[in-house]
């Protein structure tokens, strides 16, 4: 069994989404839950990374990102008036690339999300995503003077080889660059993506581009194994990759760990005790896991959204043709009011998402947090610790995985998924 088999920031992932029919109202499928993340996804980037299969796309004509924010602004209409009773306790703009968009726009991002969506984004804490050409000084001047106090950028690698055989060209100096203006904004908390198992990388490279990273003293650090997936513009797959992401992963873990970094999970490192939550919400790594009963607001052609008891988005796609007609689409749209594509959540599948959201965590899962929202033992629903030996353990408080079980948490999220979302995810067929 590859150790990568999928990462699962969250589930149900959206292959498993389909198209509701009849697509019911925001205001019914809102009713009586509690929004407490937003999220805001901007689809747009200056290049298409070889690796990269979230929803975004290149080249966009002169007009469009305006025409984006425009559709935000009515999506933002719709969706408040929607929510009941929302309190927003935490906000994100990811993609993409939001700082793709330039200071005026991003002025304006700001402006729709305060005014129009009724968010106090200096109240919160708020997680931005950025690039290292993107990150320039007046972008930055914008997010820090309206409130971010968390931004990540993917710097993938420090060497130049590296980042072209990713093909994500870029000059370490652009990053330096990228870097210093990051710290000059004043923003609290910086989180540096980087990646292990590209072409070429070795385990002096690997520590080349960590110790790159820590003279920046990042508050945080993400270690993304590479994926290679469908529609992407590397392809490779066999055992002695594998076996190089594990070594690098381990060479990585432990360097950051004698760095004084915690680990929160497989990919995350943090300093302890730095400002705000880790992560962007929403996902497995961030704090909100443990009020998963928290509704996520998103906004944005590729932002899911969900209640307890639906998941929902628009159409998902990573082909750049089905990318460029999903926006496309979007930007004409003023149906906000529904719900377009999603996930029923029935109790099962809710137990599941706490179940897979809680454990891939170094502090693992609690046993009375479980009970108290499903009313059984975790132990008694799911037969963990046979199923996983060596990588899971339980006390009477917590499951929680062992360093071998953190290093394979891409095994066992996928396999703890449900009948029904293994089906609808073999039945996508990827556009
Ligand atoms: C939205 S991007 C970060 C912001 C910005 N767009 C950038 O690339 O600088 C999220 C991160 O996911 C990671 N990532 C995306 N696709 C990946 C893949 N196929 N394998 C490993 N990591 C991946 C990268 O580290 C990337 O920085
Ligand atoms: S890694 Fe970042 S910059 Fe590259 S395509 Fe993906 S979202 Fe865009």
């Amino acid at each position: 069994m590859t150790p990568y088999e999928g990462y699962v920031y969250a589930y149900p992932h959206k292959t498993a989404y389909r198209p509701l029919d009849p697509r019911p109202a925001l205001s019914e499928v809102w009713a009586g839950e509690r929004a407490g993340a937003l999220y805001v996804h901007i689809p747009f980037c200056e290049m298409r990374c070889g690796f990269c299969n979230l929803f975004t796309r290149t080249g966009a004509p002169e007009g469009l990102t305006g025409a984006y924010l425009d559709a935000l602004e009515r999506q933002a209409r719709a969706v408040r008036a929607a929510l009941d009773g929302p309190r927003f306790t935490t906000a994100a703009f990811g993609g993409g690339t939001p700082t793709y968009l330039d200071a005026r726009e991003l002025t304006r991002l700001f402006d729709l999300t305060e005014q129009t969506m009724g968010v106090g984004l200096r109240e919160i804490p708020l997680s931005v995503e950025t690039s290292p050409a993107t990150a320039t000084p007046d972008r930055l001047a914008v997010l820090a003077e309206r409130g971010a106090s968390r931004i990540s950028i993917g710097v993938q690698s420090f060497v130049d080889a590296e980042a072209r055989a990713a093909v994500r060209p870029q000059k370490r100096a652009e990053v330096e660059a990228a870097l210093d203006a990051i710290r000059a904004s004043g923003i609290a908390t910086l989180n540096i993506d980087l990646i292990y198992g590209i072409d070429g990388q070795t385990p002096d490279s690997w520590r080349h581009s960590l110790e790159a990273a820590l003279t920046w003293r990042p508050e945080e650090l993400y270690l993304y194994p590479l994926y290679v997936r469908p529609l992407t513009g590397l392809g490779r797959q066999d055992r002695a990759w594998d076996d190089q992401r594990m070594e690098l992963y381990r060479l990585g873990r432990d360097h950051l760990l004698d760095a004084g970094y915690d680990q929160v999970s497989m990919r995350m490192f943090r300093l302890p005790g730095p400002p705000g939550p880790p992560g962007p919400p929403g996902t497995t790594e961030s704090a909100d896991y443990c009020c998963q009963t928290d509704g996520m607001v998103g906004l944005g052609c590729g932002a899911r959204s969900y209640t307890s008891a639906l998941h929902h988005s628009f159409e998902y796609a990573v082909g750049a043709r089905h990318v460029r007609t999903i926006i496309d689409d979007y930007v004409r749209r003023d149906d906000f009011g529904v719900a377009n594509v999603g996930f029923a959540l029935d109790e099962e599948e809710r137990r599941r998402r706490h179940l897979i959201q809680s454990l891939l965590r170094t502090e693992g899962l609690s046993r009375d947090l479980y009970r108290s929202r499903f009313g059984t033992d975790v132990l008694d629903d799911y037969p963990l610790l046979e199923r996983f030996p060596g990588w899971l353990t339980a006390d009477a408080s917590t499951v929680r995985p062992t360093p071998d079980g953190l290093a394979h948490s891409d095994a066992i999220g996928p396999a703890l998924f449900s009948p029904r979302v293994r089906a609808l995810m073999e039945g996508y067929a990827a556009c």
